[in-house]
């Protein structure tokens, strides 16, 4: 049985054919552009697969994201949506998530960008924030990423909520559904997005909710750039409305140098590396999940393009 692999940077689609063939000797692993018998193919290992790609195997069992979201690949519109479509979530992705989450929340808790502006000009500035119970702040989506995060943060001390279509929420985090979407924005004073990318959700983070938000709020964004309107985000930095922003993912990517968002004071950019997929562990999940399919079993992170995360 045929793995066809495809990513857009050379590099990394050597090192994950050379790296899943060694884990998968059982199977033949092969660059998605070299398969001279699209027949053979069962499983497709990919990240921003080329529009079409996937509908060229007559008999795809099931399409791997390597990665978490599956937005890359639900963007084909010939998708063939019956194959089912298996998320790559390991505790490598989820602890790095945490870490950025807990990191830049921390950040922008204690006005870390301001002390930082004042050492610039030798000024003492001796700012006094509220304590972590006394900070709201709100995640937006509850899944594998977002719950850790939530749960985390909630561990720092910080008053925690979580917005997410069911309004599940772990023990001492307040969850909003999705009826609540007004409620849980104005209760945020650093709102962390953690949402899948879908018809649904992209463009969440815009004028209208920023202006549901406690005047000066913060945002971070470690989902996907197309959550968010970005002229949008600039009006509210202007007024004040949002305060400060930390953004990881961007609607083009890398960030054009020309954009704005490179000198505004008041971004912090991270170039889509919140939490990367770690390819030695990410593999193991990989392969883990093949041969669980392989054994006629269905691996817990499967999926279908028409749910959409
Ligand atoms: P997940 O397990 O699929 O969870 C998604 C969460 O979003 C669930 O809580 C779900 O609600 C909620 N949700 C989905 N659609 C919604 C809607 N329309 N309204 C309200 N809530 C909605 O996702 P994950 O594994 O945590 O990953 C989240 C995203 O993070 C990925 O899709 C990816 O885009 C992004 N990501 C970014 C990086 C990075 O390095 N920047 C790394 C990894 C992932 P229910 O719980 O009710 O189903
Ligand atoms: C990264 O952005 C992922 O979806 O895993």
């Amino acid at each position: 049985m045929t793995i066809a692999v495809s990513l857009p940077n050379a590099e990394k689609l050597a090192w994950w054919v050379a790296h899943l063939g060694t884990l998968l000797p059982e199977h033949e692993v092969t660059p998605a552009a070299e398969i001279s018998r699209p027949d053979d193919v069962r499983y497709a290992v990919v990240w921003q697969p080329p529009t079409g790609l996937l509908a060229s195997f007559p008999n795809l069992k099931a399409t791997i994201s390597i990665g978490a979201g599956i937005d890359h690949i639900a963007a084909d519109p010939d998708y063939p949506t019956d194959v089912p479509v298996i998320k790559t979530i390991g505790p490598d992705m989820t602890q790095r998530m945490l870490e950025y989450v807990a990191l830049h929340v921390l950040s922008l808790h204690r006005q870390l960008p301001d002390l930082q502006t004042a050492q610039k000009t030798g000024k003492w500035l001796q700012i006094v924030t509220p304590t972590a119970p006394n900070r709201k702040v709100g995640i937006l989506g509850l899944g594998h990423l977002g719950r850790q995060a939530a749960v985390t943060l909630k561990g720092l001390g910080f008053d925690v909520a979580g917005w997410s279509r069911s309004g599940n929420a772990p023990d001492g985090i307040e969850g909003y559904d999705a009826s609540q979407l007004d409620a849980f924005f104005a209760r945020n004073e650093i709102l962390v997005c953690l949402l899948p990318l879908t018809p649904e959700t992209r463009g969440l983070l815009c004028a209208t909710t920023f202006a549901k938000m406690p005047k000066g709020a913060c945002l971070i964004n470690a989902a996907r750039g197309a959550h968010l309107i970005e002229d949008d985000l600039l009006a509210a930095l202007e007024t004040g409305q949002i305060s400060r922003a930390t953004l990881d993912v961007f609607n083009t990517e890398p960030l054009p140098q020309d954009h704005p968002f490179w000198t505004h004071p008041n971004v912090l950019i991270t170039p889509h590396i919140a939490s990367l997929i770690d390819p030695v562990s990410g593999g193991e999940v990989i392969a883990a999940n093949i041969r669980t399919l392989d054994a006629g079993g269905t691996p817990e992170a499967l999926t279908h393009v028409s749910r959409g995360y």
